[in-house]
């Protein structure tokens, strides 16, 4: 049953409808529909709108629709037009009039912004903890890897020593920042849009901020216009979304190459790896390809939603029904990543043998032995144009700034002494880079305690 038959005489066509419908997709927001009439309903049997009595039959019957729908004994009409039509539908069904009164100072455009707000900050909520699960695993990694010895990276040339443990909170890092964004974006959802109308607010005597308390939202939209028009929010967490992919993304390229052959700095659990159907010797890392692969779609998302917002007039334009799916479908996927991703991290080998292998092979500690001739006095541009001379003859007789005799660094200056080998020793490199949010490991200690009890703070 359509909710607006007065002035039509014919039936809408299949097409149109199906067209039209969204049942297919805010059928999931049943919940926050029946939560926002029954707040809806008190307001107006408080501001005596309508009867008390009218009020506490429409709230009963919309509470038996929400447990049936939620123990699966009530289903969901999919040729209603959308959830609103749906539960006004079967709450008017049952209790008759009074449930016609229900829309009395409402329509579905600030129904819908309402609903749709109420679901994403629940999102919002969901999304933080497994982000702080994720944070928390790698605050442990931290402590646990933070003497172990790795090669830092530019450009992916080996660079400067780091630890593993430093890098594990690097991401920490990032995703401490992407629950930061979340809860200013959920700040900004949190305002409630009810009682705005379909554009204009209403002639009846509402109180729209009863509604919104009885929601616990922090405050109202004050402009009825904006209230019904207003998709930032949704704009927004789509962004804060396509960060997080950024972040995923870019950490399941380096377990990618890591769990190569050619690196072999971790291995990834058999339960979170696959096999290839004709070369029995592969171990491929899918969950880290798709986490990668999936980002796209979260930016595609977002492209979407900026694009349905950019060209609409004010108030309300059939249009925004688009908003639900895109920022749903990134809901989801960014859901998926992160619920796949934390356990294949928490149970991925680390190989410290080869990250250690790697980083003596790779000449990072040539800025230590710069650093070491500007101890001495020498001026660092000398110091770094030496140690240049000496990295090529290392590389021209196949060793390593450790093995190379004293009587060699002697030919390129009489500054060097035999404490030059303690100054290229990879983990006093790491130890003395104590410098603030450096990677010596009493400072990685340290900071992994400090992400790890932010988040125990936050519970
Ligand atoms: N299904 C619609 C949406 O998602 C609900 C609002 C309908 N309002 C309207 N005036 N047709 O946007």
């Amino acid at each position: 049953m359509k909710l607006w038959t007065g002035r039509f005489s014919k039936e809408a066509d299949k097409i149109t409808n199906d067209f039209n419908s969204s049942i297919g997709t805010d059928r999931r927001m049943y919940r926050e529909d029946i939560e926002g009439s029954i707040a809806h309903a008190e307001m107006l049997g408080i501001q005596g709108i309508i009867s008390p009595e009218d009020a506490e039959i429409i709230i009963s019957g919309l509470k038996d629709i929400e447990r049936e729908i939620s123990e699966g004994t009530l289903e969901i009409d999919m040729t209603a037009e959308d959830i609103h039509t749906f539960v006004e539908g079967e709450l008017t069904k049952r209790v008759g009039d009074p449930g016609k009164r229900l829309h009395t100072a409402r329509s579905r455009n600030d129904q819908v912004a309402l609903d749709i707000r109420l679901n994403l900050m629940k999102e919002c909520d969901e999304i933080s903890a497994l982000l702080k699960k994720l944070i928390t695993v790698l605050g442990g990694m931290g402590e646990k890897y933070a003497y172990t010895v790795m090669s830092g990276y530019t450009h992916l040339q080996r660079a400067q020593p780091v630890t593993f443990g430093h890098y594990m909170l690097a991401y920490a890092e990032m995703f401490l920042r992407d629950t930061e964004r979340l809860g200013d974006c959920r700040k900004r959802m949190n305002r409630c849009p009810l009682g705005a109308c379909a554009l204009a607010g209403t002639t009846y005597n509402t109180d729209r901020y009863k509604t919104a308390s009885l929601l616990g939202f922090d405050d109202i939209c004050h402009n009825s216009l904006d209230a019904v028009s207003d998709r930032d929010f949704i704009a927004e967490l789509a962004s804060c979304l396509s960060l997080i992919g950024v972040h995923l993304s870019r950490f399941s390229e380096e377990i990618i190459l890591w769990c190569s052959h050619e690196f072999k700095y971790i291995e990834l659990d058999d339960a979170f790896s696959t096999g290839s159907s004709i070369m029995p010797q592969k171990k491929n890392p899918d969950i880290a390809e798709l986490v990668r692969g999936k980002t796209g779609r979260v930016f595609g998302d977002l492209m979407t939603i900026l694009t349905v917002m950019k060209g609409i007039p004010l108030a309300y334009n059939k249009d925004m029904q688009e908003d639900k799916d895109c920022i749903f479908d990134s809901v989801d996927t960014v859901k998926a990543c992160l619920t796949a991703f934390i356990p294949m991290i928490e149970t991925m080998t680390v190989n410290s043998e080869n990250m250690r292998k790697a980083a003596a092979g790779g000449f990072i500690n040539a800025t230590d032995c710069a650093d070491y001739l500007v101890s001495k006095g020498l001026p660092f541009r000398d110091a770094y144009k030496i140690t240049g001379g000496l990295v090529a003859l290392c590389i021209e007789k196949n060793t390593t700034l450790e093995e190379l005799p004293l009587d060699e660094y002697k030919k390129f200056s009489d500054k060097f002494d035999k404490g030059v080998y303690e100054a290229v020793n990879l983990d006093r490199c790491v130890r003395c880079r104590t410098s603030q949010g450096g990677p010596a490991p009493e400072n990685v200690r340290r900071e992994a305690e400090r992400i790890l009890s932010r988040i125990e703070d936050n519970k």
